[in-house]
C-alpha cells in the first residue's frame, strides 16, 4: 500500500487532519489502534474556541455544531463561595461554544472519505528520515504502508513520539499531585454557564454537554480510585465545594460515565523529525483547567494541513519548515494559561497556608481589575493562530 500522508491516530487531531487533506485532494490513510466505538466512547473536552469552530466550518462538518452547540458569552469563577463572572463578550467581544469532543469526533468520522484502519495492532514507524513507512498487525497479518510523510496524531501514549531517538527530543514536564474525577449525567446543568470553583477541599467544575446533559468534575489525589466513588459520594463532595445556592440548585442523578484523568503539563520539542510530524496530545499536554487541549490539537493540525497543502500544491517547503516553530509559539502560550488557571483554582497540598492566601489575593485582584479579567478572557476564548 502507498499513500501521500500516513496519519497515526483517529482522535480529533488525526481525523481533522485527514479531513482537511481529503478536501485538498491529498491522499491519506488513518491508522488507529482502537475501534471506532471505543474512540467515540471516550468522554473528554467540552469547550471549543472560535478558531476550532471555524476549522469545523472549513472542514464542512459544522452542520450539527451550528444547530446544537451552545454559545457561552462568559464563565463563572467561585472562590470559597464568592462568585466572579468573566464576561467574555464585554471584555473581549468573543465567546466559546460548548460542544463535546465526542460530537466533534463523530462528525469527522461520518464525513471521512479516505481510508481509516481501526483496531490496528503493534503500529510501528519506519525510516522517517528516508523512505517513511508505517506497519501494523491485523488478524495475524502484518501490513505495510509506504508514504511521503507521517503525521503522529496518536496522543500522549502513542508510538510516534516514542519512535524518535531520545537525544533528538527535548521534553518539558510538570505533573500535579492530583487528577479530575469526572461524572456525566442526564440532568440539566446547574447554571447556564460553566462554574470553575476553588474550595479548601479542592477544585470543582460544573460543565455541560447540552441543556439536558451535564458534566461535573472534582479534584482528587492522583492515586484515587474511581471504584471508591459512589455517585452519592461524588454529589456530596461536589456540593461541599460549591457556593450554597449553587449546591441547592444542583440536579443529581445516576452517572452515565465516571472516570479519573491525571493532570500534567508537557511539551516535546521540536514537532518535526525528518518526514515525521507530531500534532496534538502526541506533542503536548495541558492540564484541563483552561479547556485548551482539544483546541490546541485543532490549531496544530490546521497549521500542519496548510503546510502540506503548500507543499503538494505550490511545491513550497516553507510551511513544513516553519510548522514546529509556529505551532510551539502558540502551544507555550496555552501551556502558560492552563498552568495559571490550574494554580489559581486547585488546592496544592505542599504550598500550605501561604499558598492559599496568594490564591485568594489573585482572586481578589481579578475581581477588582478589568485588565486582569481581560487577560483571562482573551486567553480563555483563544489566542489568534
Ligand atoms: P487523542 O484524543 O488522545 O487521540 C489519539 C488517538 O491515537 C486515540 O484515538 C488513540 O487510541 C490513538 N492511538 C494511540 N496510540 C496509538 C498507536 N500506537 N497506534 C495507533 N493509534 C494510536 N481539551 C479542550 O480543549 N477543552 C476541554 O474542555 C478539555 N477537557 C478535557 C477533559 C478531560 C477529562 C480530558 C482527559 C481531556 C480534556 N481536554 C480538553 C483535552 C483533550 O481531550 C485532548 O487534548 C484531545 O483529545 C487531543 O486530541 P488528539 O487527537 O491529539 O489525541
Ligand atoms: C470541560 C473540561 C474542561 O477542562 C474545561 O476547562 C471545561 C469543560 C468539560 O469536559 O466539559
Amino acid at each position: 500500500m502507498r499513500t501521500q500522508v500516513a496519519i497515526i491516530g483517529a482522535g480529533p487531531a488525526g481525523l481533522m487532519l485527514g479531513r482537511l487533506l481529503d478536501l485538498a485532494g491529498i491522499d491519506n490513510v488513518i491508522i488507529e489502534r482502537k475501534s471506532a466505538d471505543y474512540v467515540l466512547g471516550r468522554i473528554r473536552a467540552g469547550v471549543l474556541e472560535q478558531g476550532s469552530v471555524d476549522l469545523m466550518e472549513r472542514a464542512q462538518v459544522a452542520g450539527r455544531l451550528r444547530a446544537e452547540g451552545l454559545i457561552h458569552h462568559g464563565t463563572d469563577l467561585s472562590f470559597d463561595g464568592d462568585r466572579l463572572r468573566i464576561d467574555f463578550a464585554g471584555l473581549v467581544g468573543k465567546h466559546v461554544t460548548v460542544y463535546g469532543q465526542t460530537e466533534v469526533t463523530r462528525d469527522l468520522m461520518e464525513a471521512r472519505q479516505g481510508n481509516t484502519i481501526y483496531e490496528a495492532g503493534n503500529v510501528a514507524i519506519h525510516d522517517f528520515d528516508g523512505n517513511p513507512a508505517v506497519s501494523w498487525e491485523q488478524d495475524g497479518v502484518t501490513h505495510r504502508l509506504d508514504c511521503d510523510y507521517i503525521a503522529g496524531c496518536d496522543g500522549y501514549h502513542g508510538v510516534s513520539r516514542a519512535s524518535v531517538p531520545q537525544e533528538a527530543l527535548t521534553t518539558f514536564e510538570r505533573t500535579y499531585p492530583f487528577g479530575w474525577l469526572g461524572i456525566l449525567v442526564d440532568k440539566p446543568p446547574v447554571a447556564h454557564e460553566l462554574i470553575y470553583a476553588h474550595h479548601e477541599r479542592g477544585f470543582a467544575l460544573c460543565s455541560q454537554r447540552s441543556n439536558t446533559r451535564s458534566r461535573y468534575y472534582v479534584q482528587v489525589p492522583t492515586d484515587e480510585k474511581v471504584e471508591n466513588w459512589s455517585d452519592d459520594r461524588f454529589w456530596d463532595e461536589l456540593r461541599l465545594r460549591l457556593n450554597p445556592e449553587t449546591a441547592e440548585a444542583l440536579q443529581t442523578g445516576p452517572s452515565i460515565e465516571k472516570s479519573i484523568a491525571p493532570l500534567r503539563s508537557f511539551v516535546a520539542e521540536p514537532l518535526r523529525f525528518g518526514k515525521l510530524f507530531l500534532a496534538g496530545d502526541a506533542a503536548h499536554i495541558v492540564p484541563p483547567t483552561g479547556a485548551k487541549g482539544l483546541n490546541l490539537a485543532m490549531s496544530d493540525v490546521a497549521m500542519l494541513a496548510d503546510a502540506m497543502i503548500e507543499l503538494y500544491a505550490e511545491k513550497s517547503a516553507a510551511g513544513i519548515d516553519n510548522y514546529s516553530q509556529r505551532a510551539l509559539a502558540r502551544i507555550w502560550k496555552a501551556e502558560r494559561f492552563s498552568w495559571w488557571m490550574t494554580s489559581l483554582l486547585h488546592t496544592f497540598p505542599e504550598t500550605g497556608r501561604f499558598g492559599r492566601r496568594i490564591q485568594r489575593a489573585e482572586f481578589d485582584y481579578l475581581s477588582g481589575s478589568h485588565a486582569a479579567q481581560q487577560v483571562l478572557a482573551e486567553n480563555y476564548v483563544g489566542l489568534p493562530a
